[in-house]
């Protein structure tokens, strides 16, 4: 495993002539801020020896290594989920070559239902912890001790400092921000509203079939995490149905605008 992650770096590495520091994983439906980044390197995915290819809806699959709001960042347009048939470690295989590559923090963010229903689609919400069921993980195996320990703490695997960033600027820029815990569900058919009602029983805010592979994987690697989810529909059971995921244009508005001043602003 080691080998094939340094040769997917080794790779990367050759192609760019930037070290990235921040990488961004653009969900579902999230994937237009790609397009403010300035001279970027593109590199599809099925060019990178061992990387996934992307096969989700929406979803682009390539790396863009480039300048945004004058940082050195690697957006990861399109990601690999466990319902696509990937394992864990697969779905997290990315953040381990990022970090490699030298990236510190990943923003990762995702197209999720919203559970709390003080929520409203359209709305984002910035992860302050998650609850995972299922019995896999991307660290399970031997552990990777070029990595992080065997045993990761998972106290403050959403960054703290970040969050408090972001919440500063969404009050400076008048955008609405909520900040709860996401529950991660294998999918690929979205939870039944029995599903949901536990959820909520147990704290959860958001739903979503994502983010938490890479979140397990990055945090174990040292790095400084911020989540961001957007609320595309409210959870099955709130109203008679999940129709379409709505990505209204308002809510990617804020979605860019907190991004990219987080990513101007972050240590
Ligand atoms: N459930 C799970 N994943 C999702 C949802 C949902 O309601 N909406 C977008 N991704």
């Amino acid at each position: 495993m080691l080998q094939k992650l340094h040769e997917a770096a080794d790779f990367i590495h050759s192609r760019i002539a930037v070290t990235p520091e921040i990488a961004l994983i653009l969900g579902t439906g999230l994937g237009d801020l790609a397009s403010l980044i300035k001279d970027a390197v593109c590199i599809p995915y099925q060019d990178i020896p061992h990387f996934p290819v992307s096969t989700a809806p929406y979803h682009k699959g390539q790396l863009l290594i480039g300048t945004f709001c004058g940082r050195p960042v690697l957006v990861m347009q399109g990601r690999f989920h466990y319902y696509e048939g990937y394992s864990m470690e697969q779905a997290a295989f990315p953040v381990r070559v990022f970090r490699l590559l030298g990236v510190h923090t990943l923003v990762v963010t995702n197209a999720a239902g919203a559970i709390n229903k003080g929520y409203g689609v359209g709305d984002l919400v910035m992860i302050e912890d998650h609850i995972k069921f299922f019995n896999d993980s991307p660290l399970r195996g031997q552990n990777l001790e070029e990595f992080g320990p065997r045993f990761n703490d998972m106290s403050d695997a959403y960054t703290k400092s970040l969050r408090t960033l972001a919440k500063n600027i969404a009050q400076e820029q008048n955008i609405p921000l909520h900040e709860g815990v996401y529950a991660y569900m294998p999918g690929p058919s979205y939870e039944t509203p029995a599903e949901i009602r536990m959820l909520r029983t147990l704290g959860a805010d958001v739903v979503g079939m994502s983010t938490v592979p890479e979140v397990l994987t990055a945090s174990h690697a040292g790095m400084q995490v911020f989540g961001l989810s957007f609320c595309t529909n409210m959870a099955a059971g709130i109203e008679k149905e999940i129709k379409h995921l709505d990505f209204s244009k308002v809510g990617i508005d804020h979605f860019n605008r907190l991004i990219s001043e987080m990513v101007k602003q972050m240590p």
